[in-house]
């Protein structure tokens, strides 16, 4: 029995998070597991219920649960309400705070299928697999801010702040995680002009030599943005800080075809929060046009790092490759030629899959 927060949240969060659902069930069925789903209010939807984007309920399940599963938050309708009462400041941040969830891992995996389907060239993007290691309760997300008047007018500050304890943890894991895989790490900084860059710089270097099999390597961010996309296979695993893991991860989703296709895992605390790596879209939510894999591989990633249960994460994986392959996409994805399916029918699709393979 494993207990599973489920947090949908708003806008296209309550339509994927269903899908995702699915694919747990089709796994418990065909496996022998099963999963005590509780549902429980998140951002927009909790402050239009209660008056709050997190409320204490939503927290303690949260804390209890062995793993948490959560759509997307925010929308325009909650954008100019007081910033501690908006979803991603008074709910989303301080969720990852309480949760310990310091390290956010976001693969970006090209399904062969999909080749077609980035808007960058077939011979950049073939065989690209590089996962991002993003630092996600540190820097300006979360240092000191500040609203002013002095003699100029008005003021606005953002302290962005580092502390050697987080930047060893954040980078311990990024080489755990390369250890596994092909073995090269980049380290993403702006150490040319930021403080906060050169103590990472400092600490990855010096943790690096317990890592003699990990080949380290120091890139600015501006550099990293463009490399990206100039050559992406030259990526195995990169870790960075909080918000240059932010932009570099939607930058680095069309690597992949879509946004939609982008998961990702919160870890370090003793509950791990599973999440795809986009928003809440607002302009396509209530359509049934959203793409649901990015949540459902999100589920994958809970199989594997809060559940141990390797052979169904790699299971999901394989029902998602094979419904790609058989030419079923969301919009985002379609192209001519492709079967266009919704939000239900491509989760309905996964999930058969996994069924099919009992
Ligand atoms: P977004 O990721 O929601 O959308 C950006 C674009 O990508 C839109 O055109 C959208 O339609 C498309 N898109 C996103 N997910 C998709 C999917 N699964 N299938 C198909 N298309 C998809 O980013 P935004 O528009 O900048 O932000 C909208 C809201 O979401 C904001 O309130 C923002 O703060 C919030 N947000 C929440 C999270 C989260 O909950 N983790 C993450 C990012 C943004
Ligand atoms: C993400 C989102 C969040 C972030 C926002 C909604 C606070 O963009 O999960 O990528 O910046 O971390
Ligand atoms: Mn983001």
């Amino acid at each position: 029995m494993y207990k599973i927060a489920v947090l949908p949240g708003d806008g296209i969060g309550v339509e994927i998070v269903p899908e995702a659902i699915k694919t747990l069930e089709a796994i418990g069925k065909k496996y022998g597991h099963s999963f005590d789903f509780q549902d429980a209010l998140i951002g927009g939807a909790a402050i239009d219920a209660v008056g709050v984007p997190l409320p204490d309920e939503t927290l303690s399940l949260c804390l209890e649960s062995q793993a948490v599963l959560l759509g997307a938050i925010g929308g325009p309708k909650w954008e100019n309400i007081a910033v501690e009462l908006r979803p991603e400041v008074g709910a989303l941040l301080p969720l990852r705070k309480k949760l310990g969830l310091y390290g956010n891992l976001r693969p970006a995996f090209l399904f062969p299928d999909l080749i077609d389907a980035s808007s960058l060239k077939k011979e950049i993007i073939e065989g690209v697999d590089i996962l991002v290691v993003r630092e996600l309760t540190g820097g300006l997300y979360f240092g000191e801010k500040k609203r002013f008047v002095n003699e100029q007018g008005e003021v606005a500050s953002d302290l962005c702040e580092y502390s050697t304890v987080e930047i060893e943890r954040i980078c311990r894991l990024a080489f755990e995680r390369a250890r596994k895989r092909r073995k090269h790490l980049t380290s993403v900084d702006k150490a040319n002009v930021l403080e906060t860059s050169r103590l990472w710089r400092d600490v990855v270097s010096r943790l690096g030599k317990e890592y003699p099999d990990v080949e380290l390597e120091h890139m600015y961010v501006d550099n990293c943005a463009m490399q990206l996309v100039r050559n992406p296979r030259q990526f195995d695993v990169i870790v960075t800080e909080n918000l240059f893991g932010d932009i570099l991860t939607d930058e680095a989703s069309m690597l992949t075809g879509s946004i939609g296709m982008l998961p990702s895992a919160s870890i370090g605390g003793t509950v791990g929060m599973y999440e795809p790596s986009h928003g809440s879209a607002p302009d396509i939510a209530g359509q049934k046009k959203a793409n649901p894999l990015a949540t459902i591989l999100s589920a994958a990633m809970m199989m594997d790092y809060s559940f141990d249960l390797d052979q169904e994460a790699r299971d999901v994986e394989q029902a998602v490759r094979q419904v790609l392959a058989e030419g079923y996409r969301t919009p985002d994805l379609y192209k001519q030629g492709d079967k266009l399916v919704n939000t239900e029918e491509m989760g309905d699709l996964v999930a058969r899959k996994i069924g099919e393979g009992k």
